[in-house]
């Protein structure tokens, strides 16, 4: 059950948030500002291609939430730029990296810059502010003694590897299989490793593949959803049966503001979200969503790598007392609505600076792709309206109960 173990959101709490503008942090904090509790936050993100201030911009024109938000643009691998943020915080969170395994595929430096060694610079901060404390000479700027900060380090099932049967345990092997797979599970074993060499409050969550608003076009149902609302080929890779456990954003953020405040120092969390679907089930229920016909998807040459399956355990998450509660078609349904309602926020993505990539990314595997058979169900392949409706597809059953928790340093 749950234990008060790490200083989660709350009144006088100072967290602070890397990576706050992108997808997922952004939505954390917007979340955590929203329950108006005092909870202060300060984001620390460098603005990559995929940060974006907009992100942040409902908490931002909210006056009981703004000046409890302070945006600092910075590296995380960049010492001078961390240590004193560090300094000031009750917590830190951890959302920043590169985050698109195509990315990777096409340049894997920053995931390994970002992923590695602005994990170390976070943990050595981490260090300093923990001797300190231990020392008793931890203060707020107003002389008041602090503790040591909990690090919550938000990773991803992708670290397990390609499953093909059962669910990952937070104590499995790590097998990543792609460039961002592998710096996010070296990021987790330095983690793991600060934790058995110097006992820091670290915690590490491992969530699933996550959907909702505000996420990059880049990224799968993004990327479907507003390919279809512009009438663009969608991309298919290969057979379309890689098969992901889908999460939604405000179950991820509200997964990791659990873990922050009640997760055992030393423990690895998944975060599944219960919905497992092969990716082509997927464009086609955002198609049925938003009326547009199959007609549009393409097969293209398969991923190199890519994963054909993750699933993870979620038990030990929810005897913290803790499960994903967005239903996913109704989360499905939302999101598509949401992009088909937001075009604004996705069009200033894709006119700035899309094309490039787009063009490395999809160019010559569109130009050589194939029109796909029309699934089971579907009127027409003529673009006489689809009718899988986005509630067709059934959920996979419950977790499986299993032992407690290895430790980060174990
Ligand atoms: N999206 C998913 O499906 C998913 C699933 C599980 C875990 N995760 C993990 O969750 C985290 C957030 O993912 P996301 O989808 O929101 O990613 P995202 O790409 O949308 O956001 C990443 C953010 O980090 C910032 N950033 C990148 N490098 C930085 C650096 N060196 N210093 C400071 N800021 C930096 C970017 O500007 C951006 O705002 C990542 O660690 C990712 O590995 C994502």
């Amino acid at each position: 059950m749950t234990s008060p173990a790490g200083p989660g959101p709350g009144p006088g709490r100072h967290i602070l948030v890397c990576g706050g503008a992108g997808f997922i942090g952004s939505c954390f904090v917007r979340d955590v500002l929203a329950r108006r509790d005092g909870t202060r936050i300060t984001v620390l993100d460098v603005l990559t291609y995929a940060g974006n201030r907009a992100n942040l911009a409902p908490a931002e024109a909210d006056p009981e939430q703004a000046p409890r938000l302070s945006f600092v643009r910075g590296d995380i691998a960049d010492p001078a730029a961390v240590g004193p943020l560090v300094a000031r915080a009750d917590a830190v969170v951890n959302f920043a990296a590169e985050s698109h395994v195509d990315r990777s595929i096409l340049g894997p430096e920053a995931f390994l810059r970002t992923g590695v060694i602005g994990v170390y610079v976070l943990l050595e901060a981490i260090r300093h502010e923990t001797e300190l404390a231990r020392a008793g000479e931890r203060r707020t700027a107003g002389g008041r003694p602090m503790t040591a900060p909990r690090l919550l380090q938000v990773s991803t099932d992708e670290v397990y590897g390609s499953v093909e049967e059962g669910s990952s345990r937070e104590g499995d092997t790590l097998a990543p299989r792609s460039p961002y797979a592998a710096a996010k599970a070296a990021g987790d074993l330095l983690v793991g490793s600060y934790r058995a060499t110097f006992d820091l409050d670290v915690v590490l969550t491992r969530g699933a593949n996550t959907y909702g608003p505000f996420q990059h076009p880049e990224k799968l149902i993004p990327l479907v959803a507003t390919n279809a609302l512009l009438g663009m080929p969608i991309p298919l890779y290969g057979d379309g049966l890689q098969r992901r456990d889908w999460l939604h954003v405000t179950d991820h953020a509200a997964a990791i503001a659990f873990v922050l405040e009640h997760g055992e120092p030393g423990a690895i969390y998944n975060v599944p979200g219960g919905t497992e679907r092969a990716n082509r089930e997927i464009v086609a229920a955002l198609l049925a969503a938003l009326g547009r016909p199959w007609d549009l998807v393409r097969r293209v040459p398969d991923r190199p790598g890519h994963d054909r399956r993750y699933a993870m355990d979620g038990a030990r998450l929810a005897a913290l007392g803790w499960r994903a509660s967005v239903p996913f078609a109704a989360g499905l349904a939302a999101t598509a609505a949401w992009y088909r309602d937001n075009a604004g926020w996705w069009r200033a993505i894709r006119d700035a600076g899309w094309d490039d990539y787009y063009a490395r990314q999809y160019g010559a595997r569109i130009a050589a792709g194939e029109p796909v058979p029309t699934p089971p169900g579907w009127g027409s392949t003529s673009g006489a309206g689809p009718t899988v409706a986005v509630a067709a597809f059934p959920s996979v059953g419950p977790a499986i109960e299993l032992d407690g928790p290895e430790d980060l340093g174990a």
